[in-house]
């Protein structure tokens, strides 16, 4: 589906557009929900209901029982994750269908499917668990739902993985391997015991002995976004201010992770902000836009981008496409998802709830 934008939208002013957004939301009160992502712009952040993380968006919309319409301002799985949450008189919607997350575009529906069945073929299906990155599509989460699985967010991941592995049990993580492998090794899980499996060869390019050996089995999978956040960047930006903190998201490389002072999510960071003490500099690797809305809110420290590294999906939210599924609101731009599909995803969804 393409969002369509008229004429009459796209030669308003920003102002203008805002001033039509607010009136929207004055209208519908507690009905309408704006949920926007931490890296969305400053302008559709300071408009939304809660800005947060996954995890924090997660929850606030399976908690706004009077909300009949969730405009998800964010990337699809986002969205769709809202989807499977919602009660039935909740209807989501995403204001560009274009913004999707390539990351989560790294595992495919077939490929997690013969994946499942090649590892368990060596481990047995009651020795590993399926667990799914947040930051992956609805069928992935489905397969983890259908599997006794769950799915996780930066935000608990360590918390996911610790509750299988204390069972004795494997993980079979999708789809970003730096989050599972930058997990695993918080956890002290040997290297020996972590392996990468390659969906585009056979049993992952693993050998069946490197399958029962591993305890967590990450895909082979990455943000581009953050992995242009290297060891050097860090370096450099130390030597320009000594006094600096370094916070880097784990979806950054092993080594990147390692060269900075501390690993988070999104809230993770906006946390750490709101506590530091004024005049402090803080150095951030993560999406851009995160960075400028926290530094424009916190003048009284100096916060720096480790580099600029843009999302170009979630920049595909804006004014214009916020106002446009607003004036249409119920007729364009909404986000489905079919219910058996929705019904598996959500048996992971809530099985991480119960989890983290
Ligand atoms: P958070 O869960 O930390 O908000 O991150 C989501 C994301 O897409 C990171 O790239
Ligand atoms: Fe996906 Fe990376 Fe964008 Fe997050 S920053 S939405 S993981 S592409």
């Amino acid at each position: 589906m393409i969002t369509l934008i008229n004429e009459e939208i796209q030669n308003l002013s920003d102002q203008e557009c805002i001033a039509r957004i607010r009136a929207h939301k004055e209208r519908l009160g507690r009905e309408l929900l704006i949920l926007a992502h931490n890296y969305q712009r400053y302008d559709i952040v300071q408009l939304a209901d809660y800005y947060s993380d996954s995890l924090d968006l997660a929850r606030r919309g399976r908690e706004a029982h009077e909300a009949k319409y969730i405009v998800f301002c964010g990337v699809h799985f986002m969205a769709q994750t809202s989807r499977v949450l919602a009660a039935p008189h909740q209807r989501v919607f995403l204001p560009n269908h274009l913004a999707g997350c390539p990351l989560s575009d790294f595992a495919e529906i077939d490929q997690a499917e013969t994946a499942w069945e090649e590892v368990t073929q060596y481990t047995g299906a009651d020795n590993v668990v399926p667990v799914a990155y947040v930051n992956s599509t609805v069928l992935i989460k489905a397969v983890c739902g259908r599997n006794g699985g769950t799915i996780c967010t930066s935000a608990n991941a360590d918390k996911v993985f610790t509750h299988y592995l204390s069972q004795g049990k494997r993980i079979l993580f999708m789809p970003d391997e730096h989050l599972g492998n930058n997990t695993a090794v918080k956890l002290g899980i040997p290297r020996d015991e972590i392996a990468l499996y390659d969906p585009a060869k056979e049993n992952g390019g693993l050998a069946p002995e490197a399958i029962r050996r591993a305890r967590v089995i990450l895909w082979k999978g990455h943000c581009h976004v953050h992995t242009n956040f290297t060891p050097a960047l860090v370096d450099a930006m130390r030597q320009r201010y000594p006094d600096a903190v370094v916070l880097v998201h784990p979806e950054c490389p092993e080594a990147t992770v390692r060269a900075a002072d501390l690993v988070g999510s999104t809230k993770f960071m906006s946390a750490y902000v709101e506590k530091a003490e004024a005049g402090k500099t803080i150095i951030i690797g993560t999406e851009v836009n995160h960075v400028r809305n926290l530094a424009l809110m916190n003048p009284h420290l100096r916060i720096l981008e480790l580099s600029r590294s843009l999302c170009p999906n979630m920049f595909k939210i804006n004014l214009r496409n916020l106002l446009y599924t607003l004036d249409n609101l119920g007729e364009v731009n909404e986000v489905f998802v079919k219910e058996d599909v929705r019904q598996d995803a959500l048996k992971a969804v809530n099985r991480m709830f119960e989890i983290a």
